[in-house]
């Protein structure tokens, strides 16, 4: 038997998600409602579904490794030069680039924990120390559901060559505010590049909550990793980008690109979405609005709900986390757990909503899980 490295075979085999379908008709019901991947529940933009189209007329050719126009349309859009920008397919494999760019065996990453579950897994593959500094409660008696700044600069030492700073953060939700993120990047030595993972940004609604391509201006080891897969609703396609202050660190996660990983279609889709930011906004507003109006439902019902900044809501059940959503998927709703931790809940339609709702009072009420 040939053995993968030991660090690879001690990893989690990857677990799918349940897929709707097939749970409604395991359960026997006309439809089930999958909240559990923070994507938009919109349809892809119709100028999207026109570029794809156009294409796939193409795809007999590979696309172009360098994504110029895509870079371009990016650089432009955000002010910045295209040697600054990377691309790549989506914002995890930019986070895998950067590790294998930045990361020699024995060199550490840093991260707030619990967050975005590839940053410990990115640490393990380039055989790097994960750093996990605990999250510590953003309100009064509330629970840990923040990052630690002041406990993220302490972890940081010589072997640490990256930060993630998820913000607003996987799966919590809750979001740093200016003041004290450009304390902590004015902080982290030089040597340390700090990627301030905006998958969510779009969704910010504070206006306290900096825009990271406005603080990494200036700063040469800042960097801001951004998807199109939420707000502009392109997780099929799998494309996301980096923006760097200083271009060094763009060119060094261009050369760990994986050839061709961004598609044909996924450049095409991404341009088009770019240029119908608009309707983008839009939506974004729909989401915010729909979850205001979600967060305060699951106050009503007595839970502990953060304000999140994102495009999904944080139950903090603890224990109670894995039999809540197995008593949702009973009900035809599909969340995420996070064992002993909390149940992630993305925003949907209003209509999504009041089914995860009335499914949540059902649970609550008959699995014995309220209070
Ligand atoms: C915080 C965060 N970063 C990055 C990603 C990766 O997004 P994608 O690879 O779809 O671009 C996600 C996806 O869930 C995320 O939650």
């Amino acid at each position: 038997m040939v053995n993968p490295r030991p660090v690879v075979a001690s990893l989690p085999a990857y677990r799918p998600g349940r897929n709707p379908a097939d749970l409604a008709r395991e359960i026997g019901v006309d439809r089930a409602v999958k909240l559990a991947s923070n994507e938009v529940a919109f349809p892809p933009l119709p100028a999207v579904v026109q570029a794809v189209a156009a294409a796939a007329t193409q795809t007999n050719r590979y696309p172009d490794n360098g994504a110029v126009v895509l870079t371009r349309a990016l650089a432009e859009r955000y002010g910045v030069d295209p040697r600054q920008v990377a691309t790549g397919c989506g914002a995890v494999t930019l986070c895998q680039e950067l590790a294998q760019a930045y990361n020699d065996p024995g060199s550490s990453i840093a991260f707030a924990w619990r967050s975005f579950e590839m940053y410990p897994l990115l640490a393990s593959v380039a055989g790097a120390r994960a750093l996990r500094v605990p999250l510590v409660p953003g309100r009064p008696d509330g629970v840990a559901d923040t990052h630690d700044l002041d406990g993220l600069l302490a972890a940081v030492d010589e072997s640490t060559r990256l930060v993630f700073v998820c913000n607003p953060n996987n799966p919590t939700g809750t979001a740093v505010r200016r003041a004290e993120l450009e304390r902590f990047l004015d902080a982290v030595p030089a040597q340390t590049l700090v990627v301030l993972d905006e998958a969510y940004r779009e969704f910010v609604t504070d206006p306290d909550v900096p825009d990271g391509i406005e603080l990494m201006r200036g700063r040469p080891n800042v960097a801001v990793l951004r998807t199109f897969s939420k707000a502009w609703g392109l997780a099929g396609l799998r494309v996301g980008y980096l923006l760097a202050e200083d271009p060094a660190v763009a060119e060094a996660v261009r050369k760990t690109h994986v050839p061709f990983s961004v598609s044909m279609l996924a450049q095409a889709a991404a341009v088009a979405a770019l240029a119908s930011e608009d309707e983008v906004r839009a939506r974004c507003a729909a989401v915010t609005a729909e979850r205001e109006r979600l967060t305060s439902a699951l106050r009503d019902r007595g839970l502990d709900v953060a304000d999140s900044q994102a495009n999904f809501v944080w139950l903090p059940v603890g224990e109670q986390a894995a039999e809540l959503a197995g008593a949702l998927e009973a009900r035809a709703v599909i969340v995420r757990p996070f064992a002993g931790e909390g149940v992630r809940v993305t925003v949907g339609t209003p209509e999504e909503d009041d089914l995860f709702l009335a499914a949540l009072d059902d649970a609550l009420d008959t699995a014995g899980l309220r209070g």
